[in-house]
C-alpha cells in the first residue's frame, strides 16, 4: 500500500495558520512605496471608505500557470482592509466588476471548452497563449460615490500574466486602460486624495499616474500570496512601515528599454531573440544610455528618513568590506532601511556599465532615533568581467569607485579600490559562443548618469592598493570522458543495499541493464506529452504535484520514485483528492489543480468507491518571487523557502520546481513575476537563501530553474536565444553561478529555448562543461515538461532530442515518455554511448538516495 501523506481532515490547522502569518509579514516587507505626498500611513476615516478597481475584491495572489499555487483561501484587498476596521461604501461597483468577470470567465470557459473538444492538447497550448483577461472595469458614477468618505479613494489596479504568452503592451496590462484612467480622473475630482495600489506582477505604465494631481500614493503591492489583503492593509494603516525597494526598473516609457522593438512579438519573430544590448540589461542600460527611469532600480520610499555614513572601507584578502551606520532620523515612525553597494568600474579594452550592485545589507526595524551598524561584504573577483577574445575574466586596471546609497541614483562614491595592473582572476574556454552574427550595444561615457560632485568625490575619498598577487587566477581544466561503472559484486544489488552501505550508488548503477538504465532517466510518465501529462500535474503519487521519477524499478531494486512540485510561489497541489481504503488515488475526483481541464481533455470522472475517503493538501501561496526579492531581506526569503521545506515534507515533495532565476530583460516576459530582477547578484543571493530555507528540510531540495535565457514566453519551446558569451556569463548566467556555490541545490531545470542554436536541454557546453565544470555542480539536471515531445512541423526550429538530453548531461527527461526511453536505448552506440547513460541514471539514483537517507 502507497503512503499517502495528505490529511484526512479539512479543518484549518496549526501549520497553515503559521504558515499564513509568515508570509503576511514577508509580503508587507516587500511591498514598494513609490509616491507619497503624506497621505499614508492612512489614518481611520469618519465614514466608510471608497475602494474601486479590479484589484480590489478580485485581488491578484500570483501569475497563472505553473507558477500558480492552490492556497486554502486568498484574503482580497477589500477582506484585509475590512480586518484593519474600515467599512468599504463602494460594494455595489465591486458587485458589478465582481459579475462581469464572473460572465467573462464563463464565456471564456465555453470558448477553452469548445476549443480543446475540438482540437484536444492543440487547443490547451491556444488557452496558454490566449488567456483569460479580466473585462474592462465599470465607470464609477456619483452614485457610487454616496455615502463614502470625501478625505480619500483607494483604487487597485490589477494585473496578471503566466506561462507559455507574453504580456501585452497595451490597455489593460502594461498601460492603463481608457477606463482605469477615466476612472481615476474622475475619483481625483471627487476626493482630497486617491491611493494608487498597483496588484501586479511586473512593471506598468506610470506616466499618468505621476502626472495626475490628486494621486497623492503610489504603493506597489506586487502580487503578495494568498494573506496579501491583510498584508496591504499593515502596510496601508502604518502597522508596518513599507521598506520594500524595487529589483527592476520602472522606466518612464516602454521605449526606454533596449530591446523594446525586437523582444517576442514586437517585430514579429518570435523565432529568433537578439540580445543586442549585451551587458546593458535593466539599469546597466538606464545609467549608462542616459535614460531616465520613473523608478530607478533599487527604489522605495519609507514613512521616515535614514541617515547612511560610511565608517571606513577595507580589503581583507580578496574580499571589500564596507562599515556603515544607518539612523533612523525621523521622529514618528519605526522603520526598515536598505543599504545598497554599487561599484563603478573602470573603462578598458572592455566596456562596462555606469556601475553594478556589489552588495547589500538591511536594518531591522529602528525606532525613532535608533542607529545600527552594518558590514557590507563583496569579493573584487565577483566584479571581473569576461573577455571573450581571451577566454578569460579579468579585473582590468584602474580605480573600482565604491558607491553607498538607498538606491542605484542615489548613491555617494566612499572609497577607490585600485588595481594597478590588470589580474586575471579565471582562465576559462570558450563556450557556448554566438551562432550568428550581430553587434552589441557598447558603451559611451558621454551618456553616462552623472551628479554635481561626482568627480569632485572621486578625488577626495580614500584609495585602497591592490597588488596583482592578492588574487591568483584560477584555471579550470575541462575532464575529458566519464568512465564506465563497474562493479565485481555479484549479489543482485538493490536500493536497500545501498542505503544499509553493502554497495554504493555506483555499485548499483553498475548492475543496471540498459534498459533500467533508460527507465531511470525518464520521468514516470508514458503515455506521452498529448495524452497524460497535464502541465504541472503529472505526477500520480501526489495529485497536483507536477511529475515523479520512475516506479518501474520499485520491485525489481526497491528503487522508490520520486515526487517533484512547482512554485515558486509555494508548493503547487492539489487542494483535496480521493483515495480508496488500499490508498489508491482516484484521478478526478477531489478538487483539480488544472480545474476542469481534465474533464474537458475527455478524461473519464470514475465512480466514487463506497469506501473512499477524502483527502486535503493545502499549501500556503507565497508572495511572488519578485516581491521577495523585494524585500531585499535574505533572512525572509530562507523564510520562504522554510515555509515550503516544511510543507514539502509534510506532502512527500523531494523537489520544489523553483526557484525560477531568470533574468528581467525585458517588462513584457509574462513569466517576470516568477523571477526576482533584473540584476544577476541579487536574483543569485536570492535564490541561494530560497534553497537554504528549502533544503534545511531533510530530504527536500530546490530545482533552480530555467538555465538559460528562458525570458520569453511566447513560442518558447521552439524559440532561438541568441546572446554573446559575455552577457550570458555576467549577465545570464551569473545568478546561478551564485546561487550554485552557496547553497548547493540538489537539482537543476533546463530551459525550452535554444540557447546560441542549440537547445538548452541539449546544449553539453551549458550543461555539463559550464555547469560541471566550471562551477562544479554537483547535483541532477531535469529538462522542463515535455522538452522533448513538443511537434516540430511549421517551425523554424525543431525540438530537442532525448538521446541528445542524456549525451549533454541532462540527466532526467520531465515528464517522461515511451518515446523518450525507446530513443534513449536505440541510441546506444550511435550517438550515445553506455557511459553517458550510466552518468545520468547514477545521478538519478544518488538523488533517490539523497531522499531516502532522510
Ligand atoms: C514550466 C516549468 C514547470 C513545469 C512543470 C512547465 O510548463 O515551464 O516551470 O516547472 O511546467 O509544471
Amino acid at each position: 500500500m502507497s503512503i499517502l501523506y495528505a490529511s484526512n481532515s479539512n479543518e484549518i490547522n496549526d501549520r497553515e495558520r503559521r504558515n499564513m502569518n509568515r508570509s503576511r509579514k514577508i509580503a508587507s516587507d516587500g511591498m514598494v512605496l513609490l509616491a507619497n505626498d503624506g497621505i499614508l500611513p492612512l489614518s481611520p476615516l469618519s465614514k466608510p471608505l471608497a475602494l474601486f478597481g479590479s484589484g480590489a475584491r478580485r485581488t491578484v495572489k500570483g501569475g497563472t500557470g505553473s507558477g500558480d499555487v492552490n492556497s486554502r483561501t486568498v484574503y482580497n484587498v477589500e477582506q484585509g482592509l475590512e480586518d484593519a476596521g474600515f467599512t468599504i461604501g463602494t460594494k455595489a461597483w465591486l458587485n458589478q466588476f465582481d459579475s462581469d468577470c464572473n460572465d467573462a470567465l464563463n464565456a471564456f470557459g465555453k470558448h477553452f471548452q469548445e476549443t480543446v473538444q475540438e482540437k484536444g492538447w492543440a487547443g490547451v497550448n491556444e488557452a496558454l497563449i490566449n488567456p483569460y483577461r479580466d473585462p474592462v472595469v465599470p465607470d464609477i458614477s456619483k452614485k457610487d460615490l454616496e455615502g463614502t468618505d470625501s478625505y480619500c479613494a483607494i483604487y487597485v489596479i490589477g494585473r496578471t500574466s503566466g506561462e507559455g504568452s507574453d504580456r501585452k503592451l497595451s490597455g489593460g496590462d502594461y498601460q492603463l486602460s481608457e477606463k482605469e484612467i477615466s476612472n481615476l480622473l474622475f475619483l481625483t475630482e471627487h476626493f482630497e486624495h486617491t491611493i494608487v495600489v498597483i496588484n501586479a506582477g511586473g512593471v506598468i505604465d506610470t506616466k499618468f499616474l505621476r502626472a495626475q494631481k490628486g494621486i497623492s500614493a503610489i504603493l506597489l503591492m506586487s502580487q503578495p500570496g494568498c494573506v496579501g489583503g491583510l498584508a496591504l492593509a499593515d502596510v496601508l494603516t502604518g502597522k508596518v512601515t513599507p521598506s520594500g525597494h524595487l529589483t527592476t526598473t520602472w522606466a518612464n516609457n516602454y521605449e526606454d528599454y533596449p530591446s523594446f522593438d525586437t523582444f517576442s512579438y514586437q517585430n514579429g519573430d518570435v523565432n529568433d531573440e537578439y540580445y543586442s544590448e549585451g551587458i546593458f540589461v535593466g539599469y546597466r542600460y538606464f545609467d549608462s544610455f542616459g535614460k531616465t527611469p520613473a523608478y530607478p532600480f533599487g527604489f522605495g520610499l519609507s514613512y521616515t528618513d535614514f541617515s547612511i555614513v560610511s565608517k571606513g572601507c577595507s580589503l581583507q584578502g580578496e574580499n571589500v568590506i564596507l562599515t556603515v551606520t544607518v539612523k533612523n532620523i525621523g521622529n514618528q515612525y519605526s522603520g526598515r532601511e536598505t543599504v545598497q553597494v554599487y561599484v563603478t568600474q573602470p573603462q578598458g579594452n572592455l566596456d562596462k556599465a555606469y556601475q553594478v550592485l556589489a552588495g547589500f545589507a538591511k536594518t531591522k526595524s529602528l525606532a525613532p532615533g535608533q542607529e545600527a551598524t552594518l558590514e557590507i561584504i563583496f569579493s573584487l573577483r565577483s566584479l571581473a568581467s569576461y573577455d571573450e577574445a581571451n577566454a578569460h575574466y579579468l579585473l582590468e586596471a584602474g580605480n573600482y569607485y565604491v558607491r553607498l546609497g538607498n538606491y542605484s541614483r542615489n548613491t555617494h562614491i566612499v572609497a577607490a579600490i585600485h588595481v594597478a595592473e590588470t589580474i586575471i582572476t579565471k582562465q576559462v574556454a570558450n563556450k557556448v559562443c554566438k551562432d550568428s552574427d550581430f553587434s552589441t550595444l557598447k558603451a559611451n561615457e558621454s551618456l553616462f548618469f552623472t551628479y554635481s560632485d561626482e568627480e569632485a568625490e572621486k578625488k577626495s575619498v580614500p584609495i585602497i592598493e591592490v597588488s596583482s598577487q592578492l588574487i591568483p587566477t584560477e584555471t579550470v581544466s575541462y575532464e575529458s570522458e566519464a568512465t564506465l561503472f563497474t562493479t565485481d559484486k555479484e549479489t543482485f544489488i538493490t536500493l536497500e543495499d545501498v542505503l544499509n552501505y553493502n554497495a554504493s550508488v555506483e555499485e548499483l548503477t553498475a548492475q543496471l541493464t540498459v534498459e533500467e538504465l533508460a527507465s531511470l532517466v525518464v520521468g514516470s510518465a508514458r503515455g506521452g506529452f498529448a495524452e497524460n501529462s497535464i502541465i504541472g500535474a503529472a505526477s500520480s503519487a501526489c495529485p497536483g504535484a507536477a511529475g515523479d521519477t520512475t516506479s518501474n524499478l520499485i520491485e525489481s531494486r526497491g528503487i522508490i520514485n520520486l515526487s517533484l512540485a512547482d512554485g515558486p510561489a509555494g508548493l503547487r497541489l492539489s487542494k483535496s483528492f480521493v483515495a480508496d481504503k488500499d490508498h489508491n488515488i482516484i484521478p478526478g475526483l477531489g478538487e483539480s489543480s488544472m480545474g476542469n481541464l481534465p474533464q474537458l481533455l475527455g478524461m473519464p470522472i470514475p465512480e466514487r468507491p463506497e469506501d473512499a475517503m477524502d483527502y486535503y493538501q493545502y499549501c500556503t501561496a507565497i508572495p511572488i518571487a519578485t516581491l521577495l526579492a523585494q524585500t531585499w531581506d535574505m533572512s525572509l526569503l530562507e523564510e520562504a523557502g522554510d515555509i515550503v521545506g516544511e510543507e514539502m515534507e509534510e506532502f512527500g515533495i523531494t523537489l520544489w520546481l523553483a526557484p525560477g532565476m531568470n533574468i528581467h530583460r525585458n517588462p513584457l516576459c509574462g513569466r517576470n513575476f516568477e523571477y526576482y530582477s533584473e540584476d544577476p547578484l541579487i536574483s543569485g543571493l536570492c535564490a541561494a537563501a530560497d534553497t537554504l530555507g528549502v533544503q534545511a528540510h531533510k530530504g527536500c531540495s530546490t530545482t533552480i530553474k530555467h538555465f538559460a535565457l528562458n525570458n520569453q514566453e511566447d513560442n518558447r519551446t521552439h524559440s532561438n536565444s541568441h546572446c554573446s558569451e559575455r552577457a550570458l556569463r555576467e549577465i545570464y548566467l551569473k545568478g546561478f553561478e551564485i546561487a550554485i556555490k552557496i547553497a548547493n541545490p540538489k537539482s537543476l531545470m533546463t530551459s525550452y529555448n535554444l540557447v546560441n542554436g542549440i537547445h538548452a536541454a541539449n546544449n553539453k557546453e551549458l550543461l555539463t562543461d559550464i555547469l560541471r565544470q566550471e562551477w562544479n555542480f554537483q547535483g541532477l539536471v531535469m529538462t522542463d515538461w515535455g522538452t522533448t515531445d513538443q511537434p516540430d512541423a511549421s517551425f523554424k526550429y525543431g525540438s530537442s532530442s532525448p538521446s541528445l538530453c542524456i549525451k549533454a548531461g541532462n540527466d532526467l527527461i520531465m515528464p517522461g515518455s515511451q518515446n523518450d526511453v525507446d530513443t534513449i536505448i536505440n541510441a546506444i552506440g550511435k550517438e550515445l554511448t553506455f557511459v553517458d547513460l550510466q552518468t545520468c541514471a547514477n545521478r538519478v539514483l544518488s538523488l533517490v538516495v539523497f531522499h531516502q537517507k532522510k
